[in-house]
């Protein structure tokens, strides 16, 4: 880049300060006109044609409306660079596609992932919420507020849906944090060279988990999401054991890495911001909707997701080509001035709050959106009620650009 003091496609630049990070991407908003990256160098995947950061919130909304034009399928949404064939295989589920095939899929999930389904789950999330705040008050101040508090409800909750055993949740957390860990070394190894393998490996280990389940339930169904999955017959369509297998990698992933950081964030802006936290204090039920979605606006943990275009495309004064990539990066579409007034000033009463930190508007909305809100509310009810005057220090995050994660935060109450 020549005009740009930074690069979206250095890794080190995802490892500065959020300041920096503020700065870059106000830059990019201000530009008339997207800025264009060359992609990094990987050792596992050829480099690519480079991409087109989407940053402003207009962008993003016209190109989620469009998604005939900028499609997920061509080498996948979760990735800049195209995804290796090999990978596939575990992580080419719905969000890596479109439609038709991705509505085939969307229909026969939803069809198990319905409110109704969830709300059998809310008094789980409850209770596991009043479990988490009894264990934190019973450790006592200086733990971590991520591995103690945040990590533990979405974790059991996607979990118990799926009928995984409690001896399983490590494991699972483990290979999610693989999947979804960037560059960190904490859950590469260090080895970038080495990622590849590891993240095969940990896709395996979590499809052989979910394949030996589902061969169970075909034959003792419960109430669980793997047995609707596995047993349901839509039209006369059926998942098969592949599917299966990717889409329950994209939801114990999907499930784990977002909600988790959207609670750790919240805590630490709750810290930051003490009248917003009384504020919230004086009507916890009735400011919490408003709060939830102010968390997810400014913690975005799902910083970006790429697109590409499948012919010639003229959006807001610029004309993409046939075949280019764009990048959506939500984060900065959640702090575009033009859409959110003082956008990084914490509001829990900000209304309206059109953040795109679920996705945009269009067929790949996050499907878990319901259950995220669910379990951030429960989790900030009981923290509140229960231990209003916790507070976190200074957060160690995920070297990453993809997710907006912080590892570990000790707390003080
Ligand atoms: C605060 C928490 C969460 C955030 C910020 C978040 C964010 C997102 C985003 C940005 C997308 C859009 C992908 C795109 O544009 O291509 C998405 C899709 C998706 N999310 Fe979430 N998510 C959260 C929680 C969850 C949960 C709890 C689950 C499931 C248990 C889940 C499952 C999914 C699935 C399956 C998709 C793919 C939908 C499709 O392609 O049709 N998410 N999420």
């Amino acid at each position: 880049m020549s005009v740009l003091d930074f690069d979206l496609s250095d890794r080190d630049f995802w490892a500065r300060p959020m300041s920096e990070r503020e700065e870059a991407f106000e830059r990019l908003r201000s530009l008339g006109t997207p800025a264009f990256f060359e992609e990094a160098e990987m050792a596992y995947m050829p480099k690519g044609p480079g991409y087109y950061a989407l940053v402003r919130h207009a962008d993003i909304l016209e190109a989620s409306r469009n998604p005939e034009v900028f499609c997920s399928g061509d080498g996948g949404a979760t990735n800049i660079p195209d995804m290796p064939a090999e990978f596939a295989e575990y992580f080419g589920s719905m969000i890596n596609m479109d439609d038709p095939r991705h509505a085939r899929l969307r229909r026969i999930v939803s069809r198990a992932f319905t409110p109704k389904m969830i709300k059998q789950f809310e008094s789980d999330v409850e209770a596991a919420a009043v479990g988490i705040v009894d264990d934190l008050l019973a450790k006592g101040p200086g733990c971590d507020f991520v591995t103690e508090v945040a990590a533990r409800l979405p974790l059991k909750i996607i979990c118990d849906m799926m009928g995984i055993p409690e001896r399983d949740y490590q494991f699972v957390f483990d290979r999610s944090n693989i999947i979804l860990g960037g560059f960190d070394p904490e859950y590469t190894g260090g080895d970038l060279d080495q990622l590849a393998e590891r993240l095969l490996n940990a896709g395996m280990e979590l499809q052989q988990l979910v394949q030996d389940l589902a061969a169970h339930r075909a034959d003792h169904p419960t109430g669980d999401l793997t047995s609707s999955l596995v047993n349901a017959n839509i039209d006369g369509e059926r998942l098969t054991m592949q599917e299966l297998g990717s889409f329950f990698i994209l939801l114990v992933v999907a499930g784990n890495e977002t909600t988790r950081n959207a609670i750790s964030y919240g805590m630490r802006l709750l810290t930051k911001n003490p009248d917003q936290r009384a504020l919230w204090l004086e009507d916890i039920d009735g400011r919490a909707p408003g709060a939830v979605e102010e968390i997810v606006r400014l913690a975005s943990p799902v910083n970006f997701m790429r697109r590409k275009t499948t012919r010639d495309f003229e959006m807001n004064g610029h004309l993409y080509r046939k075949g280019q990539k764009v990048v959506l990066f939500y984060w900065a579409a959640n702090r575009d001035a033009s859409v959110f007034d003082d956008p990084l000033r914490f509001d829990i009463t900000r209304h309206p709050n059109p953040h795109v930190g679920y996705g945009g508007p269009g067929p790949h909305f996050c499907l878990g959106a319901h259950l995220a809100r669910r379990e951030i509310t429960v989790m900030f009810r009981e923290l509140l009620r229960r231990v209003p005057g916790i507070e976190a220090g200074k957060p160690d995050r995920l070297h990453s650009s993809f997710i907006n994660g912080i590892k570990h935060m000790e707390c003080t109450f």
